[in-house]
């Protein structure tokens, strides 16, 4: 059974249709008096899905006091001020301009010392849960084949933990940091199970650079040497791709 696709003509024209799908389950969920639960995803993918949903904010009135967000990952270590951190990036790119309220937040903490992070790994699970688990998760796919913070050798079991990033994932990090040297080698990610148990799941893949990888993971057989194929036994995941992406299929 193949995965579901969506080839878009470009990444705006999957925005909308994503931002419109994650936008009509808020407004359903609220309609019957509950929260909704968003795992969200950082990086250049999703930027047109929260520019979308900030849009339908301001000129449609769609309301994030009922929403939840869990984030997939944070390098670590890392401070929350640092330029790179994901939390400057989520509230640069979602937060600042929607009116979520603070304590429905959760990015994993890079700046703890590391004998607390398991323990803080299993209260993140536990958070999740306590929720109710994620209604809709959004990812991207690294070229390494990651999902989150995922790399090659990670568990179909494996929950939010502190991980080593694959080479490939450092070296395309090092536009952000100026070097490779400066990537931190180690981020905390929420695990395959923890992504697998989102009742949705909806990844996006825009442009030339994740054509190859794109095809391991719908084609291959599921590996962990492409944790993203561990996303063919979910069965509500839908993939959004540009024709540039698609090239390999
Ligand atoms: C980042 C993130 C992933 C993301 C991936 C792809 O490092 N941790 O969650 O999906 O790499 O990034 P981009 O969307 O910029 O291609």
């Amino acid at each position: 059974e193949k995965l579901p696709l969506n080839i878009v003509e470009g990444k705006e024209e999957g925005a909308k249709e994503i931002a419109s799908i994650i936008a009509d389950l808020i407004k359903e969920k609220e309609a019957q008096g509950k929260k909704t639960v968003l795992g969200l995803a950082t990086g250049s993918s999703p930027v047109m899905v929260y520019k979308e949903l900030i849009r339908m904010h301001n000129e449609d009135n769609l309301s994030f006091k009922n929403v939840v967000t869990f984030n997939l990952d944070e390098y670590y270590p890392m401070s929350s001020e640092n330029k790179n951190s994901y939390v400057r990036f989520m509230n640069e790119q979602l937060f600042d301009h929607i009116d979520i309220p603070k304590d429905n937040i959760h990015i994993p903490d890079g700046s703890l010392p590391i004998n607390k992070i398991e323990k803080y790994c299993s209260k993140y699970e536990k958070k999740i849960k306590d929720q109710g688990g994620i209604d809709i998760q959004l990812l991207g796919i690294g070229r390494s084949g990651h999902i989150g913070f995922n790399e090659p050798g990670s568990a179909i079991n494996s929950t939010t933990r502190i991980v080593k990033l694959d080479p490939i994932t450092i070296a395309d990090a090092a536009k952000d940091f100026g070097s490779e040297k400066s990537v931190p080698l180690r981020a905390i990610t929420m695990g395959i199970s923890t992504i697998l148990n989102a009742r949705k799941i909806i990844l996006t893949a825009w442009g030339k650079n994740k054509s190859v990888i794109l095809k391991k993971m719908i084609e291959e057989p599921v590996t962990t040497k492409v944790p993203a194929s561990f996303l063919q036994l979910h069965d509500e995941v839908t993939i959004y791709a540009d024709e540039d992406a698609t090239t390999e299929l």
